[in-house]
């Protein structure tokens, strides 16, 4: 990947402003961070003033209805709308979230939207994700074993033991946790944070993984693991309702049973 061109600052400076379109009988701003790598410049706050006639209901929308229809230079990911590929993280009304699934019915007054906190940008809304996939990609999140298959079916759990995976599973790696995280935030670079680290105990709760003590020795580390400070704010901002925080605990717990 191309190396990154940052801002020259991290001022942010007041953008343009897109009025609503004549006749709007229920106007709503949104207010947007703006980056461009190629211009050199600060980046800066747009204002698009829509009409929530005219858009439809989540912040998603919005943001492809300014695209499609005023502005078509705003960059963002999304593929899914519906809160299952995880590629329109960004941080919203002051809250990490995912805004195919924000309703801008929630928000008073304008919409603030700016990328995913202490992320470097690739433009506009689009934080580098690159070391996050590295990090998740440390903690061999696929199937581990020793023992060869059975020769005639997959290898199997009781539901107890499926059970385990719930609440894990779900999670999207859209990165809303990690980046509202102020240990992640410090110390990226080294603590693997709340999304990583909820992936890793994904696997080491799965009954048909075979190399639980390897992964817990990989995350017996000052900081991979222990810089989780339970500050709570995974938990808290984590749009599938997920609990990286416990997860986080949990593998403490074995850590301190083991010795
Ligand atoms: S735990 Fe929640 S917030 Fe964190 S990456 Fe997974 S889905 Fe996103
Ligand atoms: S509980 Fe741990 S991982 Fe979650 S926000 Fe706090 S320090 Fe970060
Ligand atoms: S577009 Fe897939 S989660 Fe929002």
């Amino acid at each position: 990947m191309a190396e990154l061109r940052l801002p020259k600052n991290s001022r942010i400076g007041v953008g343009k402003h897109h009025a609503a379109p004549e006749g709007a009988k229920r106007s709503k701003a949104f207010r947007v961070y703006r980056w461009n790598p190629d211009t050199g410049e600060n980046p800066q706050m747009d204002t698009y003033v829509l009409d929530l006639d005219e858009c439809g209901p989540m912040v998603l929308d919005a943001l492809i209805k300014i695209k499609n229809e005023v502005d078509p230079t705003l960059t963002f990911r999304r593929s899914c709308r519906e809160g299952i590929c995880g590629s329109c993280a960004m941080n919203i009304d002051g809250t990490n979230t995912l805004a195919c699934t924000k309703a801008i019915d929630e928000i008073e007054d304008e919409v603030a939207i700016y990328p995913l906190p202490h992320m470097s940008v690739v433009k506009d809304l689009v934080p580098d994700m690159t070391h996050f996939y590295a990090q998740y990609s440390s903690i061999k999140p696929w199937m581990q074993t020793q023992t060869p298959p059975p020769p005639d079916r997959e290898r199997l759990q009781s539901k107890e033991d499926r059970a385990e995976l719930d609440g894990l599973y779900e999670c999207i790696l859209c990165a809303c946790c990690s980046t509202s995280c102020p240990s992640y935030w410090w110390n990226g670079d080294r603590y693997l944070g709340p999304a990583v680290l909820l992936q890793a105990y994904r696997w080491i709760a799965d009954s048909r993984d075979e190399y639980t003590g390897e992964r817990l020795d990989d995350l017996e580390d000052p900081f991979r693991l222990y810089r989780c400070h339970t500050i709570m704010n995974c938990t808290k901002t984590c749009p599938k309702s997920l609990n990286p925080a416990k997860a986080i605990a949990t593998v403490k717990k074995m850590m301190v049973e083991r010795r």
